[in-house]
């Protein structure tokens, strides 16, 4: 076992850092996490926090979760791997299914198609979408449709829909007939909407003048995050998601929801779309779906799609696409276990209850340090601040304050994400009361700091 030195020695001097530069990496050298507990998590020096990153955006249910770990174990001893490419399954590949077809019953989802994270879930979505509109004779439907700051991973796929042009521009390009619709970013928007509901109207305008223009006929599917998360937790006012459906269905467009961060409860319900009222088309679910103990996911499919793909006699239908992993045993045992205890928590209420705790705290927050631009959440346990130098101007915070305001928050005992000119808030859903006085005390003495 190599000790504390020569990990140091060695941080970031082998080993490339997703989304970070590589240089950074090796002056800033990353923290070093080395147990986790509860929703506390150590690093090499014996300092404690509390997780407000939640892992990343993926344990709901805390570390210390013994029945998933147990899960796992006895899976690993049963039977560790099997493919489930055409002519084998696995037990708990069948069960979890089976489980997932209950569970999203509400949504309108009765198949899955499992894969080894959110970024496999959105590209097979997309596939899937193109390919049910060949099986049905509109082969001319292959377009897809997305907003401006949603995040859908870092597959070609995925990055080609994605609205952050920092995931995209190095990386170009892209996949071709791909476009992007303005999204419910309040604080910044390119119509001049103040008000929530005025903005979603006007997004749905646009997203209806962007069909026109583009053809229906040749328009696959359109992706969306019921709440945009990696992008900055942006909220779209109640009635947009809805919107946008009733256009989608009007259109023969399919609605992809990626709920990779807002299935299981992290959005106070037990997915961002029951939230909103919508049916999707797809779903696509990873992070939470095993606490984030295994890297698995699931493609929820609905009824009216799967009886098209199911019916096929031509052979267009078969899923040419699937990944080693998909239905791994292991993560499918992880899955069920954590299934399990996400419902006999009832998880969604407390991420509900401890998400409102969040935001009317760092409301009360703004009016006090200028420095917070904007509040996003009221959904749930996903929250952002938006920080500025000059509220009026809203200028983005100088990364280097931003850098000082993040140490002062982790000497605090709190660990919390950086995105851009954002703090992000995404902790497990187990978070108590005093949990969440904890997250608000350290982030105001973190604005102390400057
Ligand atoms: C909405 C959304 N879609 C897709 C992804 C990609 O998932 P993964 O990182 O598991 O590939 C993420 C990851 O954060 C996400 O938030």
């Amino acid at each position: 076992m190599v000790d504390n030195n020569f990990l140091k020695a060695n941080n970031a001097k082998h080993l490339w850092h997703p989304m970070a530069h590589p240089a950074d990496s090796l002056t800033n050298y990353p923290k070093i996490i080395t147990k986790a507990e509860g929703v506390y998590i150590t690093d090499i020096d014996g300092h404690q926090l509390l997780d407000a990153i939640g892992g990343l955006w993926n344990v709901n249910l805390g570390f210390s979760c013994d029945e998933i770990k147990q899960a796992i174990a006895e899976q690993l001893d049963k039977l560790p791997y099997y493919s489930i490419f055409r002519g084998t399954s696995n037990e708990a590949v069948i069960e979890l299914s089976y489980q997932l077809k209950e569970f999203f019953a509400p949504d309108g989802l009765s198949r899955s198609f499992f894969t080894s994270g959110g970024s496999d879930g959105v590209e097979i979505a997309l596939r899937l979408a193109r390919q049910y509109h060949k099986i049905r004779g509109d082969a001319g439907k292959v377009k897809f449709l997305s907003l401006k700051k949603g995040y859908h991973g870092t597959h070609m796929g995925g990055a080609a829909v994605n609205g952050n042009s920092h995931f995209r521009m190095q990386y170009e390009p892209m996949l071709p007939g791909c476009f992007h619709i303005a999204g419910p970013y309040l604080y910044r928007n390119p119509f001049g909407a103040t008000d929530a509901k005025q903005l979603a109207e006007l997004s749905v305008q646009a997203l209806k003048d962007e069909i026109q223009f583009q053809g229906a006929e040749t328009i696959a599917a359109m992706i969306m995050e019921p709440i945009l998360g990696a992008g900055g937790v942006i909220p779209a006012h109640p009635r947009f998601m809805p919107m946008v459906s009733k256009i989608c269905k009007e259109h023969n467009i399919l609605l992809i929801a990626d709920e990779v961060i807002t299935a299981f409860g992290r959005a106070g319900a037990w997915s961002g779309s029951r939230l909103f009222g919508v049916q999707p088309d797809m779903m696509v679910t990873a992070k939470a779906i095993t606490n984030g103990y295994f890297p698995f996911g699931a493609v929820m499919i609905a009824d009216h799609l799967a009886e098209i793909f199911e019916q096929d006699k031509t052979g267009k239908a078969t899923i040419s696409s699937g990944y080693t992993y998909s239905g791994h045993p292991v993560g499918a045992a992880a899955s069920l276990a954590s299934l399990r205890v996400m419902q006999e928590k009832q998880i969604y209420k407390n991420a509900k209850i401890r998400g409102e705790q969040l935001y009317q705290g760092l409301l009360s927050l703004a009016k006090k340090y200028p420095l917070i631009g904007d509040v996003r959440g009221g959904y749930g346990l996903m929250c952002a601040l938006e920080l500025v130098s000059d509220q009026e101007k809203k200028t983005p915070i100088d990364k280097a304050i931003l850098a000082k305001i993040h140490e002062a928050i982790y000497q605090a005992g709190v660990m919390v994400r950086i995105s851009g000119a954002n703090i992000i808030l995404s902790p497990p859903l187990i978070v108590t009361k005093e949990d969440i006085e904890k997250i608000l005390d350290a982030l105001e003495i973190g604005l102390q700091s400057q």
